[in-house]
């Protein structure tokens, strides 16, 4: 019986020191100590012992036990942290390494552009609203005072949704639309997307931006115009810039005028960038017509006020100096990193 449990012992040390995984313990525990493990065979032969060596048999087995457990547990632990320690170095974090880099996304010239102007108008009090790109033809045109018979109305020039609904060919319309909420005084600018149906080339595409502004109080002058405009053309491109009013005409201004600055490449000499005149064209404006007023609900006698229209892209061509207006929808990022 002794030599019986040696060789089981004997087995099981040599199986554990063999084991190279936690489950193989896992088998030798089975295989010997398990219900039906070899140990447990010889318990069940101890029926055949004499009654009198029993007591010593039985302490045997259970001394075996007891060791191939300890040796079980003892390797297992062992084998535990060996895994650790080996997961540990491979894990390893080396925090010296440099970061990396997260590329982050660019501001369009457009939303530069954009926000330079907002930050001038916001300063003088202005708010800043919107209005809808899918706009009725009553307050793209009918309100402000553009008739049936305008050309700006041709299928050519405008894109139609329906006879009532078309893509709006200007911001101005949002003037019809904060003028009739009746909240007075008025003082606002309306970015937004305008859309006409034009061929793409270098100065044109049939999508593209304006900046609406539009003042309407008691007492407003053309003076206060001018004052505004000149603030804002020294503030965009800079202290030197000059203004200068020419007569134009808008059908929902009266008067009018388009606005040129004294060109900030060459100060009003002439260069290739104004093409020789020294003045660049930069906006629309003029004095809210009182008939639009009426139209929209405002005494003319008791109010006046101006409006004004700017091109968004033509601001961001001129200040970063781009030829052509393409480059500013083509969202090449090596073109757009540049600004
Ligand atoms: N809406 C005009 C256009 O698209 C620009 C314009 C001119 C706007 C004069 C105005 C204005 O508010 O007073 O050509």
């Amino acid at each position: 019986m002794k030599e019986k449990l040696e060789q089981i012992k004997a087995e099981a040390v040599a199986l554990i020191q063999a084991a190279d995984a936690p489950e193989k313990l896992n088998d030798v525990r089975v295989k010997y100590l398990g219900r039906k493990g070899e140990l447990t065979a010889v318990l069940k032969g101890m029926k055949d012992v004499a009654p009198e060596d029993r007591p010593k048999v039985g302490q045997m087995v259970n001394d075996t036990r007891a060791e191939i457990e300890a040796l079980l547990d003892e390797t297992k632990t062992k084998m535990e942290r060996a895994i650790r320690e080996q997961k540990l170095k491979e894990e390893v974090i080396d925090v010296t390494l440099p970061s990396r880099k997260n590329i982050i996304g660019h501001r369009h010239p457009n939303t530069i552009a954009l926000e330079e102007v907002e930050r001038i108008f916001v300063g003088m009090g202005y708010e800043v609203v919107e209005g809808p790109e899918v706009e009725y033809d009553e307050y793209n045109f009918e309100k402000l005072n553009i008739p049936a018979d305008h050309p700006a109305k041709d299928e050519q020039d405008t894109f139609y949704i329906n006879k009532e609904i078309v893509l709006r060919t200007q911001t101005s319309p949002v003037q019809a639309r904060v003028m009739e909420q009746g909240k007075l005084p008025i003082r606002m600018i309306a970015p937004g997307r305008v859309f006409r149906s034009d061929e793409v080339d270098a100065t044109h595409s049939p999508s593209f931006h304006q900046i609406e502004g539009l003042v309407i109080d008691k007492n407003i002058s053309f003076a206060d115009l001018k004052g505004t405009l000149e603030v804002f053309a020294k503030e965009l491109f800079g202290p030197e810039t000059k203004t200068k009013f020419r007569p134009h005409h808008f059908p929902f201004t009266e008067p009018s005028a388009e606005v040129d600055v004294s060109c900030f490449k060459c100060g009003g000499k002439g260069c290739r960038f104004c093409k020789g005149s020294g003045w660049i064209e930069i906006l629309g404006c003029g004095m809210v017509h009182p008939h639009v007023l009426e139209m929209c609900g405002i005494d003319p006698e008791e109010y006046t006020g101006f409006a004004f229209g700017v091109g968004l892209e033509r601001i961001a061509l001129l200040k970063y100096e781009i030829d052509d207006m393409r480059l500013l929808y083509e969202n090449d990022i090596r073109f757009l990193n540049q600004f």
